[in-house]
């Protein structure tokens, strides 16, 4: 069996949900204490064993190229003055095989993930949200792989959510859960009202996908909103072949609405060496004031 060894990431959204701020700044190089959420997905990538990204962007994004590009003149200027810790942050994006490739119009992620198609090529290949984080002991993403490994099939990553927020979500209707947390799935359902929801088990943004999903794209009407929608063609893949939805037991954290990216910072700076202690002391005192 071929190792997976290559990701996209679709980021070429509008992030209308955190308007007015992504109006001219992508929602995917909001910060998370002081790295672009784009940034950790990078790294989940590179821990889970993936040495090929290809970044899906759009107009308005190219925020995202230059911080995956090398910065000489801040390189040197960090360097001159014995900045080292700074220096080093800055140079850990630099190196890495990051490709650049536009979608002309935001029409779904289902295109977006289409114009990846010359990039992919052949091999199974892996899909991650460029906002959605996750963490775990072990990356979801390298979970995916392990499953694929086993089963030779596509894998999506699901997550319960409230019964309620299943309108915000594709969701599976699961046939049976045929080893700890793996399903067969029946189908799969974008954005269901809560009351026609098959189960709580949402789709999050990590999928692990064989390159058939591009031929079925091609023929993928848009649906739900208009838009090409991934989760149409998988169910398409579902039916042709067997795609398998693999249940996330970590911390999810969706940085693309406002109070997600709060939460995110908050924990996220409850977590970071620099920030962590002085955050704690402030968040006590300041639900003290709030009681
Ligand atoms: P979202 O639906 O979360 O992103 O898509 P959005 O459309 O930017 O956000 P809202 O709903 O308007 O607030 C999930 C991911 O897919 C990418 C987004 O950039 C995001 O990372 N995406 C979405 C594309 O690359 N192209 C699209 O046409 C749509």
């Amino acid at each position: 069996m071929k190792k997976i060894k290559k990701a996209i990431i679709p980021a070429a959204g509008l992030g209308t949900r955190f308007l007015p701020e992504t109006k001219a700044m992508p929602k995917e190089m909001l910060p998370v204490v002081d790295k672009p959420a784009i940034q950790l997905i990078v790294e989940e990538a590179i821990a889970s064993g993936i040495t090929d990204i290809l970044i899906i962007i759009g107009k308005g994004k190219r925020a995202i190229e230059d911080h995956f590009d090398s910065n000489t003149e801040l390189e040197l200027n960090l360097e001159s003055k014995g900045k080292d810790e700074m220096l080093k942050s800055v140079k850990e994006t630099n190196g890495l095989n990051i490709y650049f490739k536009r979608q002309e119009h935001p029409n779904g992620l289902g295109d977006a993930v289409h114009t990846a198609k010359s990039f992919v090529g052949e091999d199974p290949f892996v899909i991650m949200l460029g906002d959605d984080l996750m963490t775990d002991e072990t990356p979801l993403t390298k979970q995916l792989i392990d499953s694929y490994e086993e089963t030779g099939s596509s894998t999506l990553a699901v997550m319960k959510v409230p019964h309620e927020d299943t309108s915000k979500y594709g969701v599976i209707n699961p046939a049976k859960e045929v080893s700890d947390g793996l399903y067969d799935v029946t189908n799969f359902v974008e954005k269901p009202n809560p009351e026609d929801a098959p189960s709580d088990l949402a789709i999050i943004g990590r999928y692990l996908l064989t390159a058939d999903i591009f031929d079925i794209l091609e023929n993928t009407k848009p649906g739900k909103g208009n838009e090409i929608q991934l989760t149409d063609a998988i169910d398409t893949l579902n039916k042709k072949g067997k795609v398998y939805a693999h249940e996330f037991k970590g911390d999810r954290y969706d940085t693309g609405n406002k109070f997600g990216w709060l939460q995110t910072n908050i924990e996220f700076g409850l977590k970071h060496p620099e920030v962590s202690d002085e955050l704690k002391q402030y968040i006590k005192d300041l639900a003290k004031k709030l009681d």
